[in-house]
């Protein structure tokens, strides 16, 4: 086995620094000490050149970190730094390979639909310029650029809200069983990724861990109650209606951008939560990006099979075709799919924001 002692070096380098306090950090680089040594412990790539991807971060200076899948999230006390690593996971497991640019097209995605979408809902994006991050990150402007998103701190709900434009996935399963997506009846005799006659609003509870749920909408009103100490009935009509509500309209606005740009939306999830700040609900995390929504190539589009879609999907497919259980660990993905998954999530990107 061969192994690489650079990686050996630095994690073991990880562990030390992360307790070490933040002047620490960044006084070796201003007495002159290699810029580069400080930035390695900070920052763990993959590759190099155009095909470098960010597997994950340790920055200084926060109260708190947690990682996400694919997102690390630091808490600097009056915002936090939300930070798209290149990481990819399918099938609920993280893979080993990261995908170049997915981190930037993420979160750049994600920066350009809360612009446009703020006047129907407010979001918990504060600013994607390193120059309103904490001055403790200064140092690390350049890599932080394009990838991260300092936001207001939310209380997510548990349950994730998913609009559905075009039958797939787990609502063309439901469908074929019941006739009904999460408790939506639908016309008989519908096709694989058939458009709905309107979009439909549907839940998933958050699972910590395994699978998402489907679950009715007196149930997001019991969760949501349980979650936030109210009663059922202000749940109801405080939350899960307007929850609701501007769900819809964010679906119709992105689907109709989308067309413009000879995108269809079929399917996306946002999650909302409470600003204890500002005293309201603000739609939190990501939005209409490749990993939250299900675009597809109108050009393309032919109803009654599967659709080519404009994310994992690729990375899916590869791992049905080699028989992995969906046990972790995940297998190594070979480089062609790497590069074709980067390129797609570029593309995405390139022609949503053309
Ligand atoms: N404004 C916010 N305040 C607090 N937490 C947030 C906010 N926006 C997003 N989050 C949380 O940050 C995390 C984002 O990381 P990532 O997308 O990698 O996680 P994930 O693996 O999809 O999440 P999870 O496993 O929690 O569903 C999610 O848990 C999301 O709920
Ligand atoms: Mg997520």
């Amino acid at each position: 086995m061969r192994v690489d002692l650079r990686r050996v070096r630095l994690s073991f380098c990880f562990i030390r620094i992360s307790h070490l306090p933040r002047s620490l950090l960044v006084a070796p680089c201003r007495i002159g000490k290699e810029e580069s040594e400080v930035m390695d412990l900070v920052f763990i790539f993959q590759g190099v050149g155009r095909n470098r991807a960010l597997m994950s971060t340790d920055l200084p200076g926060a109260i708190s970190r947690r990682s996400g899948k694919v997102r690390d999230i630091y808490d600097y006390g009056d915002g936090l730094l939300v930070v798209a690593t290149d990481r990819i996971s399918a099938f609920d497991s993280i893979m080993p390979n990261g995908i170049p640019d997915k981190g930037r097209v993420l979160n750049t995605l994600s920066a350009w639909w809360f612009e446009q979408t703020s006047y129907i809902t407010e979001n918990h994006m504060i600013s994607v310029n390193p120059k309103d991050f904490p001055a403790v990150l200064r140092l690390y402007d350049d890599v932080l650029d394009g990838r991260a998103m300092w936001v207001r701190r939310a209380e997510v709900v548990q349950v994730e809200c998913v609009v559905r434009g075009y039958l797939a996935g787990s609502g063309w399963k439901a469908y074929q069983q019941t006739g009904e997506v999460c408790g939506h009846k639908l016309p008989a005799g519908l096709h694989l990724a058939d458009k709905l006659p309107e979009p439909i609003f549907t839940l998933a509870t958050k699972a910590a861990s395994g699978h998402d749920e489907n679950i009715s909408f007196d149930k997001m009103a019991e969760v949501i109650a349980r979650q936030m100490g109210v009663s059922a009935q202000f749940a109801m009509t405080k939350i899960c209606e307007p929850i609701r509500d501007k769900s819809l309209q964010l679906f119709n606005f992105a689907s109709a951008r989308a067309a413009e740009k000879g995108f269809l939306l079929c399917d996306t999830k946002f999650e909302f939560g409470w600003s204890k700040k500002t005293d309201q609900f603000v739609l939190a995390d990501e939005i209409f990006t490749p990993d939250s929504s299900r675009w597809w190539d109108a050009a393309k589009y032919e109803p009654g099979k599967q659709q080519e879609s404009f994310d994992k999907q690729y990375v899916r497919n590869y791992l049905e075709s080699i028989g992995w259980n969906k046990e972790p660990p995940a297998p190594e993905l070979p480089p062609n799919v790497v590069a074709e998954t980067s390129r797609i999530y570029r593309e995405a990107l390139r022609r949503l924001t053309a």
